[in-house]
């Protein structure tokens, strides 16, 4: 596989600014949760180097969770409106404050589904916590309470977010060069 700089066309946000966005985060979700039963929920696996540096700016005692899913009829990139689970979380959300974290929103169809599956578990409350939305692409109405930036339209890499499964472990956003990669779907 090549270095990743073969496929980058620019740094969107760098380190620093995520690091002090996600600080900003946890502080605003702390004081909201304050003597609540907060309960993150990560959906992998895109969403893990968020969770993993958003749990350590809350101050408030607080448990985590994973789940997967994979979209129905679609790739990768275009999410269809079905999402199937294809690991569940283990744990019970009823009665837990539950804070779904995602990497980034797109069309909205990944996590309007998850909402709609958690909704029927009873949790005492659900909320939307996402560290990327991609607005202008948006097809299914998503109610986000925690946007840590929004960004155009192209696609992206990095912080969680693959190429085919790599760089992933970069500590930045970036936006892909697209005469060197296609995007799913
Ligand atoms: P949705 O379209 O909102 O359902 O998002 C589906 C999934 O597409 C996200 O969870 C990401 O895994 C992926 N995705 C959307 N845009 C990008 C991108 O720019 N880079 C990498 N993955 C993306
Ligand atoms: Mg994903």
């Amino acid at each position: 596989m090549q270095d990743h700089t073969e496929f980058l066309q620019e740094v969107l946000i760098t380190e620093e600014e995520l690091q002090v966005r996600i600080k900003e985060l946890g502080e605003e979700i702390s004081r909201d949760y304050e003597g609540k039963e907060l309960m993150l929920a990560c959906i992998l696996r895109g969403g893990v180097m968020f969770l993993t540096d958003l749990m350590r700016a809350i101050s408030v005692p607080h448990t985590i969770d994973f789940m997967a899913v994979s979209s129905y009829g679609a790739g990768a990139r275009q999410s269809s409106g079905q999402v199937r689970i294809t690991l569940d979380l283990k744990t019970s959300v009823e009665d837990m404050d539950l804070l779904l974290v995602e990497d980034i929103i797109d069309s909205g169809n990944t996590v309007a589904s998850v909402l709609q599956l958690f909704e029927t578990r009873n949790p005492n409350s659900l909320r939307v916590c996402t560290l990327l939305d991609k607005s202008e692409r948006r097809e299914t109405y998503v109610p986000i309470h925690y946007t840590g930036f929004t960004i155009p339209n192209k696609f992206v890499f990095g912080y969680g977010l693959d190429l085919d499964e790599y760089y992933r472990d970069l500590p930045f956003i970036g936006v892909v060069r697209p005469d060197k990669y296609i995007p799913p779907d």
